[in-house]
């Protein structure tokens, strides 16, 4: 799929065919993309536990639950449980000492063994390392990074996938998370039971109002052509229909026995 077609037709999946298999083919290439994400450093920071939901006892699933993460866990065939690495900073030096030997790090730009040690990691990461607030902010982006590539190639491979957040303190023994490894999202993946383009694409305000130009209050202006093509090359989708969308999911509860 082209890769705006692909951003355009990602939804937030909550109705998963429970019992059509995920091939894990399909979620190697999501990891692949994840770790193909950019990242501070060149460290690995995120991490995940791939788990396929029947291999979970019921007795867990029903504890990792949320307020908001209810039923699509028993749906999805697959939970994808992201982490976020706070030991980052082991092995920075030689991470972008290889960086620099290789040129990705060029020395026109200042790089050099010296200046990983004196000046990148001294300076930078190992404060940062050492600041809670810093480098939890730091792992949160990182993550969300390499989270969001696994999701965009989920949909690419034909998969329906969704976000959600869920108990860590009940996730933490079962999975075996390490004390260095910070809670992000876990990521239902499975096929779509509702449509795939979930009735259409959620309410977006427009660039105007979170984008500027040069300074805040100089809202981005948009070039219609853009838009226009943006449209014609999937990104840019028709909105939801509320009453076409009740009616669907009048018709998924009835299927799957849910309270409506
Ligand atoms: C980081 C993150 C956490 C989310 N957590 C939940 C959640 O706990 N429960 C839920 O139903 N949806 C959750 N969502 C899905 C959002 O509600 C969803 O993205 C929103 O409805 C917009 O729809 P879209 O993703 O289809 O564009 C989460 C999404 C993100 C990105």
């Amino acid at each position: 799929m082209e890769f705006k077609q692909v951003v355009g037709d990602r939804r937030t999946i909550r109705f998963f065919e429970p019992n059509k298999p995920v091939e894990p083919e399909k979620i190697q290439i999501m990891l692949e993309a994840a770790n193909r994400s950019s990242r501070a450093v060149n460290a690995d920071f995120v991490k995940a536990i791939v788990c396929y939901r029947d291999e979970l006892s019921e007795e867990v699933r029903e504890q990792l639950k949320t307020p908001t993460t209810t039923i699509q866990l028993d749906l999805a065939p697959v939970a994808i449980f992201w982490y976020g690495d706070m030991s980052f900073a082991q092995g920075a030096q030689d991470r972008l000492k290889e960086l620099t030997d290789l040129g990705a790090l060029p020395v026109t730009h200042g790089w050099s063994h010296a200046y990983v040690d004196d000046v990148a990691f001294k300076q930078v990461v190992e404060p940062m390392s050492k600041d809670q607030m810093a480098s939890t902010w730091a792992v949160s982006v990182e993550c969300g990074l390499a989270i969001n590539q696994a999701l965009l190639a989920a949909v690419d491979e034909g998969l329906g996938v969704g976000l959600h957040a869920f108990n860590a303190a009940a996730a933490k023994e079962p999975l075996g998370i390490p004390d260095h490894w910070i809670p992000m999202w876990v990521l239902l993946v499975g096929y779509p039971a509702e449509d795939r383009l979930g009735g259409g694409q959620r309410p977006r305000r427009p660039l105007s109002a979170s984008f500027y130009r040069g300074r805040y209050g100089n809202p981005w202006e948009e070039i219609s052509e853009v838009t226009e093509d943006l449209r014609r090359d999937g990104m840019l989708q028709d909105p939801m229909d509320a009453e076409r969308r009740a009616a669907e999911v009048r018709e998924l509860a009835e299927r799957f026995g849910l309270p409506q």
